[in-house]
């Protein structure tokens, strides 16, 4: 019997946005681990990427996804560990979706609010993960698929240049 191709170890995508379904369709590398909500999630995530990413030969990448990885599983930590749930802390998920030259992490948590990019003031100690996020990727956010519930914080490296138009 041939082994089972890598996508049908995937769960199912956590409906994609309509404008961004060739992640799933027509990127080569895949890649999902569930997390339990605990503070270790992020250095996990950021390992698990890590060994994803030189996999998949996209090693000058690594730095930032892992950042980038680490920002977004420690905020879908928070989020889920601020809620006392009825029934059981839910887990945090990562897919890691790779193509020859780009990498796009999907961070999927349980909780209905939203990342907020903040302007912290120098004093201010918290505000800063999804200011180095934006710095370093593309990355947004939408509401999961009914079957998951919650949202999905995506993130893509490297953040696509912005054109400097001339006379500007
Ligand atoms: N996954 C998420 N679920 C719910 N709210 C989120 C999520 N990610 C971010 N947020 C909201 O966006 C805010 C800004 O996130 P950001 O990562 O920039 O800062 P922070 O987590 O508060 O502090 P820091 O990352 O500097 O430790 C958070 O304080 C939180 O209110
Ligand atoms: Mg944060």
């Amino acid at each position: 019997m041939r082994p089972p191709a890598a996508w049908a170890r995937i769960p199912p995508d956590p409906a994609l946005p309509p404008e961004r379904r060739e992640w799933h369709a027509n990127w080569p590398h895949k890649d999902y681990v569930e997390l339990a909500a605990e503070e270790a999630a992020a250095s996990s995530a950021h390992l698990r990427v890590r060994e994803s990413l030189h996999q998949w030969r996209l090693d000058y990448l690594a730095e930032d996804t892992e950042l980038v990885t680490a920002e977004l599983v420690t905020n879908a930590v928070t989020a889920t560990r601020k809620i006392a749930w009825e029934l059981g802390r839910p887990p945090v998920r990562l897919w890691t979706v790779g193509s020859r030259q780009a990498v796009v992490i999907l961070v999927w948590d349980a909780c209905a609010e939203r990342p907020r990019l903040g302007a912290p003031g120098l004093e201010e100690e918290s505000g800063r993960g999804l200011v180095l996020v934006d710095a370093l990727a593309e990355w947004g956010h939408y509401q999961a698929a009914s079957a998951f519930g919650g949202k999905v914080t995506w993130a893509q490296v490297p953040k696509p240049r912005t054109t400097i138009e001339a006379n500007s």
